[in-house]
């Protein structure tokens, strides 16, 4: 048997949309695999009523198939689905370092990115790497045609969760299908400024980058109480407030010791938007960790 943690991942960060990602500390999925003649899945924990166990219809069983290791996968949740934390990328790259353990394949992390953005295709309708990636990778990753670029940095972050959700096939139809050149430079400006911030663990930089002026409005719209939400965490100390993935999380960006006031204010101004919510406090973290058994 092969036990894998797995984080949480917060994907675009504003200005890196379908390429920015980084690892949360914390929530996270456990994964564990022996080996099957078939493929059959179990599912526990956070919202693991509305994910199929059947093997056809979950991310995981499309990794067992694509790295052809039939397994017996037992997932507990931590990461709650339709949440914008990268619920299913959590339990795609989870269970590609599990199996490539368990059957003793010998591919790299980056290999494993590929597979378990399969995985992800199957829930989004499209393949994409930006939560997979720092899931298998951890820290802050740069996701490109080219590959994929990762830099271990140390940021406070607080992911707050309303208890709604958004699919990500929904918040994908409310983007924009052009954008303005002016907005496209901006983009560009806060991206650079943003990877910079990371390169040098300098939470200021980081949130003066999570600036969005095309992605994010559209999907902000999505998230009842949204922009109170985010002003009230950049009053109580956060540098930048975004939307995580396709929502309906927010991430901020926190200078050390304001997660606590951060946190705090993001739960009452979604209370006060009439939206129930729970905050992590965490922070950038490692990729998937497989434990000896
Ligand atoms: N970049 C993706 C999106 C994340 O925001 O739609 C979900 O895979």
């Amino acid at each position: 048997m092969k036990t894998v943690r797995a984080p949480a991942t917060s994907a675009n960060l504003g200005s890196g949309f379908d390429v920015f990602g980084l690892a949360l500390e914390t929530p996270a999925d456990v994964i564990r695999v022996e080996r099957a003649a078939e493929t059959s899945i179990t599912v526990t924990g956070v919202g693991s009523s509305y994910i199929p166990e059947d093997p056809a219809g979950n991310t995981v069983g499309a990794v067992a198939k694509a790295l052809e290791a039939p397994a017996h996968i037992r997932i507990d949740k931590g990461v709650r689905p339709s949440s914008g934390l990268g619920s299913s990328a959590a339990s795609a790259a989870g269970a590609a370092v599990a199996l490539d353990a368990l059957y003793d394949l010998g591919h790299t992390r980056e290999e494993l990115v590929s597979v378990a953005a399969e995985g992800e295709a199957l829930v989004s309708g499209e393949a994409h790497a930006d939560n997979v990636a720092p899931a298998l990778l951890g820290g802050f990753t740069i996701v490109t045609d080219a590959g994929v670029t990762q830099i271990d940095a140390s940021i406070s972050l607080v992911a707050c969760l309303p208890e709604t959700v958004v699919s990500t096939r929904d918040a994908r139809d409310v983007i924009p299908e052009t954008a303005p050149l002016e907005q496209l430079t901006e983009t560009v400006g806060n991206a650079a400024t943003l990877a910079v911030g990371m390169e040098r663990d300098d939470p200021d930089l980081v949130g003066q980058g999570m600036d969005d002026p095309v992605v994010t409005p559209a999907r902000a719209a999505l998230i009842d109480g949204y922009h109170d939400v985010r002003t009230a965490a950049l009053e109580a100390g956060a540098t930048g407030v975004t939307v995580s993935g396709a929502g309906p999380a927010l991430l901020a960006v926190c200078r050390s010791g304001r997660r606590r006031d951060v946190a705090g204010a993001m739960i009452e101004a979604f209370a006060d938007a009439g939206v129930e919510s729970r905050a992590y406090q965490t922070r950038i973290g490692d990729g998937a960790v497989l434990y000896d058994e």
